[in-house]
């Protein structure tokens, strides 16, 4: 690493991951779409091991499935399912030995019953993990999260509404915010992911697509964090807002 020795390295406790480009990925090799999505499911666990064994980074989080993505073919929101079920069978003994906490964010009770089916047993056998947790992003979307936390809110909670309160109230309460978001494909935009967690979050937007995206990425990603200033609002670098 060749970062100056004086500075101190921003804490990374937590990156998220849009995994775009499946897509197109697939188009370049004149495959199927679906197939860049099977793909690019191969890649999640290896950009997660990484960065739970190499970078000790506790939060791991993946954006697969956005409350917009249902408006695409009913057969590839079938496939990208069928794929998160087969996923999920494979690595369950996976995340078991490895300790590693399942989680998700967004709304499960839309998705397919057999995929729910799995995600329960994952969720509950893994639930007292609490070193390494990787979280996947479900059929979620950050104006839906608001809305949604609005509803559940108390009456004396709204009175004197905190951000505090209301982030209770969010997919994301026991999750601490993302210090970086990775976006891969080369769009730069959030896509109605973590809107509200995102205010002081990093961003690292990179051409490569997911299905390419893998340890080696990773590395140049994380190292390029390090190498940045955080000043939350201050004018001296600050690690940490939490
Ligand atoms: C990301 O890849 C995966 C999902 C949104 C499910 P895309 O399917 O969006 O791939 P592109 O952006 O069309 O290449
Ligand atoms: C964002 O990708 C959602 C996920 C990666 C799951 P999209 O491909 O759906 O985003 P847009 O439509 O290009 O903004
Ligand atoms: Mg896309």
């Amino acid at each position: 690493m060749s970062s100056s020795h004086s500075a101190p390295k921003p804490p990374l406790k937590h990156i998220a991951f849009i995994m775009d480009g499946n897509g197109r990925w697939a188009k370049q090799r004149q495959l199927a779409r679906t197939e860049g999505h099977k793909e690019g499911v191969k890649r999640i666990f290896d950009v997660a091991k990484r960065a739970f064994e190499h970078w000790n980074i506790p939060y791991i989080t993946l954006y697969a499935f956005s409350t917009e993505n249902w408006s695409r073919p009913k057969y590839e929101i079938d496939v990208i399912f069928r794929l998160l079920r087969g996923w999920l069978k494979r690595k369950k003994s996976t995340l078991l030995e490895n300790k590693i906490r399942f989680r998700t964010i967004g709304d499960l009770s839309k998705l397919p019953k057999t995929a729910q089916e799995i995600l329960d047993e994952t969720l509950r056998e893994t639930a007292d993990f609490n070193e390494h947790t990787l979280t996947v992003a479900l059929n979620y979307g950050a104006r839906e999260e608001v809305l949604r936390a609005i509803r559940e809110l108390s009456s004396s909670e709204r009175e004197h509404l905190t951000w505090e309160a209301l982030s209770k109230h969010l997919y994301t309460a026991d999750i601490p915010d993302p210090d970086l978001i990775v976006r891969t494909s080369g769009e730069q935009r959030l896509s109605n992911f973590l809107l509200l967690q995102a205010a002081y979050s990093e961003f690292y937007f990179t051409p490569t697509y997911w299905p390419d995206f893998g340890a080696d990425a990773l590395d140049e990603a994380v190292e390029n964090y390090l190498r940045r200033t955080r000043r939350f609002g201050n004018i001296e670098p600050c690690s940490d807002n939490a």
